[in-house]
């Protein structure tokens, strides 16, 4: 794998800050592009600037052809069943909040979800929402000491027959990697719906919904190198199908009169208005993008640089690492002694490095970790040792400052 090449094809990577090369650890947060998605969201609105469906024109029929290819890239992509599972939404959180309100009758009072202890917020607040509309209780599954999903607490919990279990694949924070397959294979034991976020999974790992057997799957497209703005929910045909649409309108329908509405089918159901047709050709560039590369090379790669990563914050000594594991990806959390994780990350960007401070969107986590936010460094196809040399380096002197 020719890294430097890979390197070159993200125009964002190639400029300094504040006179150093920039130095992107913030993958987590929202990866750089390739050439190629910007351009094919460029051609798009250079050539094929139309809305899709319905229109007897040429754009119009070159917008829809490409928006509903993206459709099967996706399908194939994570080994859906049907081309029809795939839903276009603007991102996780509105996917989550698909399914969550969609769910919302077949709730009932006392009914139990449950949620992964490390969950983002977007894969908590939805459930709690729901939760508040039907009288539903909300247990959250806790994590071990060593901040890994409790699966003798799980087990426990799933005797209480939970209705819904929302896991994360991946946790943003930690990096974490869930077993979802097994995890979810005892959820339906006991006949839960079960949702896994794969927000911080879909670029690290192959995903195929199929063997992870979830009844919803969802991901964001600008974690996968993709445009912001996108995002994918995949469900089973039948539970998505029962799902109320959380947004009605233009698309979705059938036939309107002021009798009644009848609804559309899938996919387009639950597709309401007009869509982000720019960031779905953008979305299947990306997903070109992620095609064309080895993925057991990139994979093993990205697994000997995020390990690099840890050991080189434990030999720096004074640095606080949170659930380190040797088969976590993506993303290394940690604070520097007691310092404000704040004014860590403002330091490191002075020297060129751009981290994440916070509370990363799970303050529930924070919470089980007593702390108010930490630092995090997270990488990407793109990331290579410099980029982690650099970022020990400004350690060091950030270490030197405050200590
Ligand atoms: C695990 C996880 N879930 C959900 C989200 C929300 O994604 P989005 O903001 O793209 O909707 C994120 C974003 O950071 C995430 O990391």
């Amino acid at each position: 794998m020719d890294l430097t090449m890979l390197r070159s094809q993200f125009p964002a990577l190639a400029q300094s800050n504040n006179g150093y090369p920039l130095c992107y650890l913030d993958t987590a947060a929202t990866s750089q592009k390739p050439q190629q998605v910007i351009d094919a969201m460029n051609h798009y609105y250079h050539f094929d600037n139309a809305n899709v469906h319905r229109a007897a024109h040429l754009l119009s029929a070159r917008a829809t052809t490409q928006y509903e290819a993206v459709r099967d890239k996706l399908c194939q992509f994570i080994q859906a069943r049907r081309r029809e599972e795939i839903i276009f939404t603007h991102g996780t959180t509105e996917a989550i909040n698909i399914v969550a309100n969609g769910l919302t009758s077949q709730l009932k009072l006392g009914d139990l979800i449950l949620i992964d202890a490390a969950a983002h917020h977007a894969n908590i607040v939805p459930w709690q929402e729901l939760a508040k509309r039907t009288g539903a209780i909300i247990k959250p599954i806790p994590l071990t000491t060593d901040c890994r999903l409790d699966s003798a607490a799980f087990d426990t919990l799933l005797l209480e027959k939970p209705a819904i279990v929302a896991l994360g694949h991946v946790s943003n924070v930690l990096g974490t990697v869930n077993p979802v397959s097994n995890l979810v294979a005892k959820a339906k034991q006991v006949g839960a719906i079960t949702l896994v976020d794969g927000a911080q999974a879909i670029a690290h790992m192959s995903v195929d919904v199929q063997d992870i057997d979830c009844d919803f799957y969802v991901f964001s497209g600008h974690k996968m190198y993709g445009p912001t703005g996108i995002g994918v929910l995949y469900g089973r045909f039948a539970l998505l199908d029962s799902l109320s649409p959380l947004m009605t309108g233009g698309e979705m329908i059938k036939t309107v009169s002021f009798s009644g509405t009848e609804f559309n089918q899938l996919p387009n159901r639950l597709e309401a208005g007009t869509p982000p047709i720019a960031e779905v050709i953008g979305l299947g560039a990306a997903i070109d993008f992620i095609d064309a590369q080895p993925k057991a090379q990139v994979s093993a790669a990205e697994q000997t640089l995020l390990i690099y990563l840890q050991d080189s914050l434990k030999a720096l000594g004074d640095v606080v690492l949170y659930g380190a594991h040797s088969d976590n990806l993506g993303a290394v959390a940690f604070n520097l002694a007691a310092e404000h994780h704040q004014d860590v990350g403002i330091l490191l960007d002075q020297q060129g490095i751009a981290v994440r401070c916070g509370h990363h969107c799970a303050m529930p986590l924070m919470q089980s970790l007593q702390l108010n936010g930490c630092c995090r460094a997270s990488i990407g196809i793109y990331t290579n040792k410099a980029d982690i040399d650099n970022f020990i380096t400004a350690m060091q002197s950030v270490k030197e400052l405050l200590l």
